[in-house]
């Protein structure tokens, strides 16, 4: 009696494992199509932007190069840069596509004798702010007002929507990506705001292309501030506030308090135009944002989630968020939709 049910329990066994056995395979299966597909279409951030060793002030690490190599001096340059072509112009810089020792490098130099201190501005900039935000240095040369920097193949964050329009990345063309892009772009402006010398406003920003212009889009689909030619130091406990140029100013773009505040009968006099603070960066926040979530299928529920806070972006100057206070806004409605969305490796994204 005992051998018969103990043999039914070996057939029973033998028959339920290897349908047992085939689930498993077929979950395991199914698991690392979905670890594929999802590793191809989200971006990892955290993992691929920061150095682990990174080179002290003065050094570079490049690509595939494992040691730190000192910013290249004039004769580096002269001796190891080739020029291969243009990929850039902008009213200081004449950009150009380079190569240094088998890597791409991009050249900048000077357009016009003019423009040498907004050059030289930059330079000192790139210079002192060197950190994962800022555009790589890679060597300068001071008498040619020519600056090295990494070369990105993506080229200005203007390109973005081509980008991941192209049949290789559109599968990443979704909400997630694009708001981790405005949450890249936010905590930017935060390190201008907070930086180790002080609180920077970034003045060339006068419409929405010209601010795309002056961030670059890394391969790994991160952001990185480029031009610092135009980056006032504000120093409010010194009373000292700063004026993005001389000229008028116009259009809705820039923040109220960069308008002409006497009408259209007294002429403009910069002199007479009343200084300001980092607060105009605030105010082109929403609208910056606006361009990185797109129209894809969900940017528009993000948007309605940033109404409030791009709502007090708006406001009078000193009733703006900070960008802090933006940036933990914006990183909490990553989180609340990501928690209603199901999405995997979401604690390294945020
Ligand atoms: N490192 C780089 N890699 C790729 N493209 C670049 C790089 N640096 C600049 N560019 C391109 O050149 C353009 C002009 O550069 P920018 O530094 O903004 O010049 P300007 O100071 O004259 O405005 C950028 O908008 C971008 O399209
Ligand atoms: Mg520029």
């Amino acid at each position: 009696m005992e051998k018969k049910s103990y043999d039914m329990k070996t057939d029973l066994m033998q028959k339920l494992i290897p349908p047992a056995l085939l689930l498993i395979v077929v979950l395991l299966l199914v698991n690392l199509l979905l670890y594929q597909y999802f590793n191809n279409a989200y971006f990892f951030y955290g993992q691929v932007n920061v150095e682990h060793n990174p080179c002290p002030h003065g050094y570079f690490r490049l690509g595939s190069l494992r040691n730190c190599t000192p910013w290249l001096s004039c004769e580096a340059i002269k001796r190891e840069v080739r020029k291969l072509k243009r990929v850039g112009e902008g009213a200081v810089k004449r950009v150009f596509l380079s190569e240094w020792k088998e890597n791409k490098v991009a050249l900048s130099q000077l357009t016009v004798p003019e423009l040498q201190k907004d050059f030289m501005h930059g330079l000192q900039m790139l210079k002192s702010l060197q950190s994962k935000h800022v555009v790589k240095l890679l060597g300068y040369c001071e008498e040619e007002f020519t600056v090295l920097t990494e070369y990105h193949p993506f080229g200005s964050l203007k390109n973005l929507n081509q980008i991941l329009n192209l049949p290789k990345y559109k599968n990443s063309n979704m909400w997630q990506n694009r708001f981790l892009l405005a949450i890249n772009y936010v905590s930017i402006i935060h390190y201008l705001h907070n930086s180790p010398l002080g609180t920077f406003v970034m003045c060339d920003s006068n419409d929405l292309e010209k601010v795309l212009s002056q961030y670059l889009l890394t391969s790994s689909f991160h952001i990185v501030v480029n031009d610092l030619d135009a980056l006032p130091l504000v120093n409010k406990s010194a009373g000292e506030l700063i004026k993005c140029g001389h000229q008028e100013l116009q259009g809705e773009f820039v923040a109220p308090e960069q308008l002409w505040p006497y009408g259209n009968n007294i002429p403009f006099e910069d002199n007479l135009m009343p200084p300001y603070d980092e607060m105009t960066d605030i105010w082109k926040i929403p609208d910056v944002s606006n361009f990185l979530l797109g129209d894809v299928d969900g940017s528009d529920l993000v948007r309605f989630h940033l109404f409030g806070i791009h709502q007090a972006c708006k406001k009078r100057p000193n009733e703006r968020p900070s960008a802090k206070m933006v940036l933990d806004t914006y990183r909490n409605v990553l989180a609340s939709l990501v928690r209603e969305t199901v999405m995997p490796n979401t604690r390294d994204m945020l």
